[in-house]
């Protein structure tokens, strides 16, 4: 069993293979957090935790002659609220008599065996080689019988613990939650760590950003009803002089696709709080007697072996514990997107030529991305009306898609299922299903309107809408976008006051929906998309395989942003395609960037100059043979594309060290510059390689070498040259 409660010492430690987490019922029973880190005994060490007599933190009444009991300088499981702990609560709630507190005590808790489900949430699984243990600690406020519970279960042997929060209202009125966070974690010292964090905006996803933790409450935070480009729910805290390869770092990503929050305050104890959960901003939900909220799960995960020891943790959680499609592992078909080729501008025959000239450059499937359905010339109109536009499809989908096959390739379709343009049908039948607050003027983003997908009859008929088309021809692959942010929160279907729950209801019905259609057709890849990596999180990818990372298709700027992203997610989940834009980088460097992520085209087929050609055939064979290493192995990032340095590295190595592919991109080829060395990452010291590849001739070399010495990075080449170097046992 990996979750202990000891009687004597009261404390309830949580083991994985090379981590401990543990807390304790301590003073007059509050939950407190005694250690997450590398692994420990099970030995009680809130002996760490000293108490003194603060001024201004206030000492619960019952310890009225202990003035060194705070719950100010506590380290806690989950924070009271209004009880003298003034950091960021955990959670905010309006009782029904309107006082504004939680004073939640240790009730009662349970050990059970398996993985715990949320309602209406996605979550993580255990496979049959798992060893999964749960704990729930239910914490009670014995005044306005608001009861919280916390779950954790533990992935033994994957070094994963995973948290949620359940809300129950036991009393006998009316609660307004304000405020729910899914994962709390306090340490008693955190002036020495450092947080990094993955902003960007659109075209620029994933960026990265590391900061000193001080004395300020640092919010991450979306408000823009999905997940966003500009900030992610995923932290990685770790110790200030922690590298790729070395020092304590913790992550903790949330399963969550709408408005989230996470807090990371620094208090004036040096006490450090971080917290993840749902955003409190334009959120008040209302729980009758007797009713239960759910909050997301964080999915945490702690190492000694640095960033990239973070990174293969969750690489290879996400492959096997996240995401149930069978293409998770299967190869993908490499794939061709008519969007920037020809955007608008196509018609069943233009897109039989695309499909017979992308034959010939290693295609293996079609995509027709918008403008198929309903009156979609631009992208002023159409989205809603789910049916195919003769007057362009003039065949119909199902003979469309037999001719594509006939050619022994795969066909697949983009929808944007949670929009609705001013100028549908949709829309001048359903006025009420879209997201505009009664008596005033809308906001429209790309002349669109989200849909109020937390309605049951918006939900149904997007289902079956989209099922409709997906049934009606051989479908491989379903492309699944959104394009704006959600502005206008109101529903027609709600009260007054439940509006403050339209958020959340928003996300929950997505995932309805998105059961009723992904979860029907096992046999169809779904990419999703948000005007590129814009709702890319971890409870998607729970959904999808893989994700398209971003409309910004120029290669260096995507040396970054896979740089970003690889921190959480494997290269097998990065939709990434070559296209026509930046002429100067050559043709093989575009693909080379590109078997960064999943690999594909998005340039029209129809008209490629011969060597183009020809670089599209032999990249799309280069893709194949690496699929495997890519997408299983594990990645490494050998330079840092933020950083000044001359050339990019990233490499991927077979789980047994036999075989690596080692990329490098010449960003700047300096004039009679030195020789710069690559050393190359989790090989077998003691192995003997053959390096060979983009290099003339091949050498042997042993593991040992290649990782202390280095490979020489090529010199005198082309600025934007870039070498895939196989190393080989
Ligand atoms: C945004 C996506 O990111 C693009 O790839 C394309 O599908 C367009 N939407 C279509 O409107």
């Amino acid at each position: 069993m990996s979750i202990i409660f000891n009687e004597k010492q009261k404390t309830f430690s949580l083991h994985t293979k090379n981590t401990t987490y543990q807390m304790k019922i301590g003073n007059l029973d509050y939950l407190i957090h005694t250690y997450y880190g590398p692994s420990i005994p099970d030995e009680d060490v809130s002996y760490q935790i000293k108490q003194y007599d603060r001024g201004f933190s206030g000492n619960p009444i019952e310890s009225i002659q202990d003035r060194t009991f705070s719950l100010d300088a506590q380290p806690q499981e989950f924070s009271t609220y209004q009880q003298g702990d003034f950091r960021t609560s955990s959670m905010e709630v309006v009782n029904a008599d309107g006082s504004m507190v939680f004073g939640g005590k240790v009730k009662d808790y349970r050990i059970k065996t398996g993985k715990f489900t949320l309602d209406g949430l996605p979550t993580c699984f255990a496979t049959e080689k798992d060893t999964v243990d749960t704990l729930e600690i239910t914490l009670a406020d014995p005044v306005s019988l608001v009861e919280v519970t916390l779950l954790y279960s533990v992935f033994e042997e994957k070094d994963i613990i995973t948290r949620s929060t359940l809300v129950y209202n036991a009393g006998s009125g009316t609660i307004h939650l304000r405020k729910i966070m899914a994962s709390c974690l306090d340490f008693t010292n955190g002036s020495d760590k450092d947080i990094v964090s993955f902003p960007g905006r659109y075209g620029q996803e994933k960026q990265v950003e590391r900061m000193c933790v001080n004395h300020h409450i640092h919010r991450f935070e979306s408000g823009r009803g999905s997940s966003s480009h500009q900030q992610s729910p995923y932290l990685i805290l770790c110790d200030h002089d922690a590298t790729e390869d070395f020092g304590t770092c913790y992550g903790m990503a949330m399963m969550y696709s709408g408005n989230f929050l996470a807090e990371v305050e620094l208090d004036q104890y040096d006490q450090l709080r971080v917290q993840m959960g749902i955003n409190n901003k334009n959120f008040n939900f209302l729980l009758e007697a007797g009713e239960r909220f759910t909050a997301p799960e964080v999915v945490m995960t702690c190492t000694e072996k640095g960033l990239t020891g973070i990174t293969h943790i969750y690489h290879d959680f996400i492959r096997s514990n996240l995401n149930r499609s069978k293409f998770m592992h299967e190869e993908r078909p490499i794939l061709i997107n008519t969007w920037e080729a020809v955007f608008f501008d196509f018609d069943d025959k233009k897109l039989v030529e695309v499909a017979k000239a992308a034959k010939k450059m290693g295609v293996e499937m079609l995509v027709m991305d918008d403008g198929w359905f309903g009156k979609r010339d631009n992208d002023k109109s159409g989205l809603g009306d789910w049916f195919v536009n003769r007057n362009k499809i003039h065949c119909g989908l199902h003979d469309l898609v037999k001719q594509v096959n006939e050619l022994d390739m795969k066909f697949g379709i983009w929808f944007e299922p949670e929009m609705v343009s001013v100028d549908s049908d949709l829309y001048r039948k359903h006025p009420d299903w879209a997201m505009e607050i009664p008596g005033r003027d809308a906001i429209v983003s790309r002349e669109q309107l989200a849909l109020d997908i937390s309605r049951r009859d918006v939900q149904d008929y997007l289902i079956e809408s989209v099922n409709a088309i997906l049934d009606d021809a051989n479908i491989a692959y379903m492309k699944w976008d959104i394009n704006r942010s959600v502005t206008d929160l109101w529903s027609n279907a709600l009260a007054s006051e439940r509006q403050g729950e339209l958020a959340h209801r928003m996300v929950l019905g997505l995932y309805r929906i998105m059961d009723g259609i992904i979860k029907t057709h096992p046999d169809i890849l779904f990419e999703g998309c948000s005007g590129g990596g814009g709702r890319f999180d971890l409870a998607m990818l729970s959904y999808y395989p893989q994700y398209w990372s971003s409309d910004n298709t120029k290669p260096i700027d995507n040396l970054k942003l896979h740089y970003g992203a690889s921190f959480l997610y494997p290269p097998c989940t990065q939709g990434a395609h070559v296209s026509d834009s930046t002429a100067y980088v050559p043709f093989d460097t575009k693909a080379v960037i590109a078997m960064g992520g999943t690999f594909g085209y998005e340039l029209d087929a129809t008209h490629l100059e011969p060597e183009i050609l020809a670089g599209c055939q032999k990249m799309s064979k280069r893709f194949k043979k690496y699929f495997k290493l890519i997408s299983e192995g594990d990645y490494y990032r050998l330079t840092n594309p933020f950083s000044t340095g001359n050339f990019t590295a990233w490499q991927s190595v077979s789980k047994d060290k036999k075989e690596s592919l080692l990329s490098i991109v010449i960003t700047n080829q300096t004039v009679n510059g030195p020789q710069e060395y690559v050393k190359v990452k989790g090989l077998d010291k003691d192995l003997q390689y053959t390096v060979s590849g983009d290099i003339a001739g091949s050498v042997i070399v042993s593991g040992a070498a290649l990782m202390r010495v280095g490979i020489p990075v090529p010199r005198d080449v082309q600025d934007y040259s870039a070498f895939q170097i196989e190393i080989k046992a």
